[in-house]
């Protein structure tokens, strides 16, 4: 559904991406691996249109999005949940879910069947919202786009184990429903567990890819790539 060729992308005369090849096929869940600065979330931005790739193409759903601006491409199926959350500081919950609804499977309601303590903080400024409250409202309002490829980058960067859990959860249903995801995070044992396939980037080369079984089994490509 997702297929990424050699794209090369950077800021300035900063190269950060040196041909990342990636694919995911429709509703699989894809990881991206990797220590900080290696350029995943440089990828993501690629992805999303927010930064320009310089070389190679990216194709989504057989349409060559390459060139495309990012409003075409989330208009596509492609949404994303943010690193930092990003979510409308100045609107409520409910507004935050609002403004981005398209129809589609999921609505209001199923979000908040999702994420129940989003239903309870509706009329809630989402600027008052807990860390791991503004990442349910980043995942829900991305799923209010019905994409048909979400992505999120740090998953559950910052969260207290027990919100991790919750947001592990969610991710494993919205997975269930069909939808794809490409999934960034440090937490390989939860990656393994809602992830088909897994790709580790090391100074914006892919250098290894595998299934989960593959990536259990990969200690040394784990120690060497990622320090674990
Ligand atoms: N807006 C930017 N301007 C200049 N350099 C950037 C910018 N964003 C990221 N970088 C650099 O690009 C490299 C990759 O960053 P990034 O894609 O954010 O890595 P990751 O998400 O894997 O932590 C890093 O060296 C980082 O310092
Ligand atoms: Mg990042």
């Amino acid at each position: 559904m997702l297929e990424v060729k050699g794209i090369e992308a950077g800021y300035g005369t900063a190269q950060v991406l040196f041909g990342v090849d990636l694919a995911i096929g429709a509703g699989e869940a894809v990881s991206l691996l990797g220590r900080n600065g290696m350029g995943k979330t440089t990828t993501v931005n690629t992805i999303f249109g927010l930064l320009r790739a310089r070389a190679g193409s990216i194709v989504f759903d057989g349409a060559d999005i390459t060139g495309w601006p990012p409003h075409r491409r989330a208009r596509a199926g492609l949404a994303l949940a943010p690193e930092g959350r990003q979510v409308f500081a100045t609107m409520t919950v409910r507004e935050n879910l609002l403004a981005v609804a398209r129809s589609g499977g999921w609505t209001i309601r199923r979000v908040h069947d999702l994420f129940p303590e989003l239903a309870q903080r509706a009329d809630v400024s989402a600027a008052v919202l807990s860390g791991g409250e503004q990442q349910m409202l980043a995942i829900a309002r991305a799923l209010m786009t019905n994409p048909r490829l979400l992505v999120l980058d740090e998953a559950t960067e910052g969260l207290a184990p027990q919100v991790r859990r919750r947001i592990w959860r969610a991710l494993r249903d919205v997975r269930a429903e069909g939808v794809a995801m490409l999934i960034i995070d440090k937490n390989i044992a939860d990656l393994t567990r809602v992830c088909d396939r897994h790709y580790m980037l090391v100074k914006g080369h892919i250098v290894w890819a595998g299934t989960s079984a593959a990536l259990t089994a990969a200690e040394d490509a784990r120690r060497r790539h990622l320090g674990l």
